[in-house]
Formats: C-alpha cells, structure tokens, sequence
C-alpha cells in the first residue's frame, strides 16, 4: 500500500490532497464532505481586509451613535453584543470546523495594506486555526508604484502577520511578480512558512451589447497546471519553507507530475466544484494507482524527484527549449522554415 503522508507547514497530514479556497470549504457540511472523501487539509475562504475595515467601522460609527444619543457608552454595549458581523460568523465557522473535523483548518486573509485588520490573524488563531493562509490578490495598476516597493510592502506585511502569530503562514500568491524567484526567497525570509503557487486572477470580459465590463470567475482547465508545475520545479531547491502548488490540479496525474516537480501539497478547487467534493476520492486513487505503477512506495520518495536540480534537462523548465518547442510545433505543419528554426 503506497503511503501517501506528508507535511505541509510543519502540519502532518494524511495525504497531500488539500481543499484551496472556495465555497465548499466555506461550508461546514461541505467541510465535512470533503474531509470524508479524502481531502487531508481545508483552507477556508477569504476573509477580506475590506470586509474587516468595513465592519470595524461600522461598529465605531455604531458605538459613536450611541455614545452621542445617550451620552453613556456602557448603554450601547448589549447593542453592541448583538451586532453579528460576517467576520464574526467567520470565526464561529473556525470554531466549529475545528470542533467538527480532525483535519486540519487553515484560515484565510486576502489584504495587502498593513493595518488594524492584522488583528484579526489572532483572532482566526485563538479560534482554533491551524495555520494562516495570506492571499495577496492584488492587481498593480499604478505606474507610478514600481515592481520592488509592492514587493517590499508585501515582505514587510508578511513580517508583521508572522510576527502576530504563533501558528504557521503560507503566502498564496499570483505569478505577476517581476522576479518570482528573487519574491518567493524573500517571503521565506520574511517569516512565511509556505507559499502557494498559485492563485487565478479572474479576468474581466466586455459585454459588446451593453459595454458593461464584467468580471467572471471562470474554472480552471487541467492545462493550467504547467504554471505550478514550472515553478515548483524552479523553485524547489531554493526554498526550505512548505510549497503547495495550485491552479489546474483535476486529476491524481496532475497531482503526481506537481509532487514530482517538488510540490509538499497540492491543492484543487475548480475540480471539486466541477464534479463536487467526491472527486477527490478519484483523484487520490489515480495518484496511487500511478505510484505504484512507478515504483514509488512514499511521497515522500517522490517528492522533487523530478525538480529542475534533479531534472535530465533542468533547462526545460526555463527557456531553453523556448527555440525548440517552436521548431517542433512548426515542423508539424508547415513545408517552409523562414527562420530556420528546425536547425535548431
Ligand atoms: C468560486 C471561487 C472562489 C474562490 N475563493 C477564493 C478565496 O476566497 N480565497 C482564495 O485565496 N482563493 C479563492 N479561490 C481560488 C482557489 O482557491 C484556487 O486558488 C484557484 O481556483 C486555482 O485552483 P484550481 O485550478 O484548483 O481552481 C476561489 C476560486 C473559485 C473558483
């Protein structure tokens, strides 16, 4: 029987099959669907630094209100007490996955500005959550902010985060950073755990009829996996810290090319929405099934396995190949080579 343990963030877990982000794992009953069909940990969806600003003043202002209306500001507290917010109910939804699963329960936080939101990662901690995921979703759309000042103002979030808490921070990340390589070493120094590569952006449409402009959140395709892949590969060797690799896993075989490539974990959504939270059942059958079909008795064995430093052809998870690749795809079709690309 293939033993298929591993550890993410100093957390050990029964599989490498983690449950990313989503609605299902917002969801205590999907929780638990989920958990009973394999998944070896869950991160919960976002909570959003807007989200918490928002309600924090929204309590202020409440709390001011009052204060002014009655002059006594004890007079407002059993208000105050009643006022369930959402980010209350996210701490509730800790509290009782916490009680109701055995897995681990990893929070979200998506924010990118340090401010009085952090306090809350002491709260999701104090809640009972095993680690803190950071999802750092930002689109840089200002020119006049260069690469390297949101790169330092994401290092120096991270600091602070870890600095706050006492249990484990993974960064989810997005590949839009300059350097990935240079990015991802400094978040180890920062004080990260982990890092999950990586998050979707979910890209805006146009509507040709009313103009409007529409984001739409779309589901991954298992071709989407090459992202993680390349960069786990890359990434491997210079990182000590946990990787879990996300975007476009659907399949145990896409599972096991990512644990290959050096991946801790790996971690699904899209699957789980398109064929619901059974699913992981099948694709943690499909990655034994392809372990012991390929010798590979541990994860743990398989782990980087096939990294960039362990590689036959490390350049091919860089840009080598970039000349043969088109050489390849060119041969395929056409009867001349204007460039000369297949003398490559
Ligand atoms: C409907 C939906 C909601 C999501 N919500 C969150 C979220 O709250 N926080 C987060 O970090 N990622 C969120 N994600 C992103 C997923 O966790 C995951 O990183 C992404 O979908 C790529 O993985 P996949 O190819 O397995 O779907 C969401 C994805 C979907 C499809």
């Amino acid at each position: 029987m293939t033993d298929l343990h591993t550890t993410y963030l100093g957390l050990p877990l029964r599989s490498p099959l983690v449950a990313s982000a989503g609605p299902l794992t917002g969801d205590l009953d999907r929780m638990r669907d989920l958990e009973a069909h394999g998944a070896a940990a869950i991160v919960m969806p976002s909570l959003f630094e807007e989200q918490i600003e928002h309600e924090t003043n929204e309590i202020d202002r409440l709390f001011t209100m009052y204060q002014d209306s009655f002059g006594e500001a004890s007079s407002v507290l059993p208000e105050l007490d009643g006022y369930n917010s959402g980010v209350d109910r996210y701490l509730e939804l800790v509290e009782a996955a916490k009680a109701a699963l055995d897995i681990p329960v990893i929070a979200s936080l998506n924010g990118t500005n340090i401010g009085g939101w952090l306090r809350y990662a002491t709260l999701l901690q104090d809640a009972g959550a095993d680690a803190i995921e950071l999802n750092l979703y930002s689109v840089a759309a200002d020119p006049i902010v260069s690469g390297a000042t949101i790169e330092s103002e994401h290092f120096g979030l991270v600091a602070v985060l870890a600095d706050e808490i006492s249990i484990p921070l993974a960064v989810k990340i997005s590949p839009n950073y300059s350097s990935l390589a240079s990015f991802a070493v400094g978040l180890q120094e920062a004080g990260a755990s982990g890092v999950v590569m990586f998050n979707r952006f979910y890209l805006p449409d146009l509507d040709l009829e009313t103009l409007d402009v529409t984001p739409r959140v779309a589901l991954s395709t298992p071709e989407e996996v090459r992202l993680p892949l390349r960069w786990t590969g890359i990434l491997r060797e210079h990182l000590s810290m946990s990787i879990a690799a996300s975007s476009g896993v659907h399949s145990g075989f896409d599972a096991a090319k990512l644990l290959l490539a050096g991946a801790d974990v790996v971690m699904t959504t899209s699957s789980l929405l398109r064929h619901g939270p059974e699913h992981l059942a099948t694709i943690e059958a499909q990655l034994r099934d392809w372990m012991s079909e390929h010798d590979y008795d541990t994860v743990d064995e398989m782990r980087g396995a096939v990294s960039r430093a362990a590689a036959a052809d490390p350049s091919a998870y860089e840009r080598a190949n970039y000349i043969g690749n088109l050489a390849s795809y060119t041969s395929g079709f056409l009867s001349t080579d204007p460039i000369g690309l297949r003398h490559h």
